[in-house]
């Protein structure tokens, strides 16, 4: 089984100089917990990562600690693009893989083998979520609202989210456009229905600058146990 970690984005909405996988998180770049999530795994043999062809920081990292980790400089202009060229250069395994945002740090690598418990006879995959909690409305011009949005039956996607390689690349191929923003909703195109598999809150993706602070607060606690 291996994980695959899109990681080539360049974070426009953190505001930073180095892209949001590099920032600071707890004394490490923000990837190194995402990696050092996914090495606790047993079920995982390989950690992929994808990183964009122009990359300037990762080389000046040492990630010799992460035992099965391999790096391919191949990431495209969208996530999706990213994952496809990576899932194209392991081909020829029908393996299962597990697509995980290099922005999600604070995964529970017990929820990771949960997850693999669940999906692992299902004849799709699945991916994490979570129900959604909030009342949510629809905005207008003006930020004025149109009308609430019934949210029953309503799941916020995270990841990891976990296919057979061939059915991704496959699906990735046939639906690539600006309305897969993540690998379930590539499946979904093709008329198939992942699995939700509950996920927690404290996989947040890191995106704005005050996420970091949340994530170094969930990392502390985790430590605490
Ligand atoms: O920008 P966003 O937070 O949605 O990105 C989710 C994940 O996809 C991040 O880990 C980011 O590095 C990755 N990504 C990528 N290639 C892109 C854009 C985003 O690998 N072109």
């Amino acid at each position: 089984m291996i994980a695959l970690i899109p990681a080539a984005g360049s974070g426009s909405r953190m505001a930073s100089v180095a892209p949001k996988q590099y920032l600071d998180l707890a004394g490490q770049p923000l990837i190194w917990h995402t990696l050092s999530a996914l090495s606790k795994v047993a079920e995982l043999d390989q950690i992929v990562v994808v990183i964009s062809p122009e990359d300037e920081w990762w080389d000046s990292f040492d990630w010799c600690e992460f035992k099965r980790l391999e790096v391919l400089r191949c990431g495209g202009a969208s996530r999706a693009e990213s994952v496809l060229n990576g899932l194209l250069a392991l081909q020829g395994s029908d393996d299962w893989v597990l697509v995980h945002d290099a922005a999600r740090p604070c995964l529970d690598p017990a929820l990771v083998s949960q997850m693999i418990v669940e999906l692992v006879n299902h004849p799709v995959g699945g991916i994490l979520a979570v129900p959604v909690a909030d009342t949510l409305k629809l905005a207008q011009a003006g930020q004025h609202i149109a009308h609430t949005h019934p949210r029953e039956g309503l799941w916020q996607a995270q990841t990891p989210q976990m296919f057979r390689i061939a059915q991704l690349a496959h699906a990735l191929t046939i639906g690539m456009g600006p309305d897969i923003t993540d690998e379930a909703s590539a499946l979904e195109k093709l008329g198939l229905q992942p699995k939700l598999v509950m996920g927690s809150p404290w996989n947040l993706k890191v995106t704005y600058p005050q996420d970091l602070r949340l994530a170094e607060l969930i990392l502390a606690a985790g430590r605490l146990g």
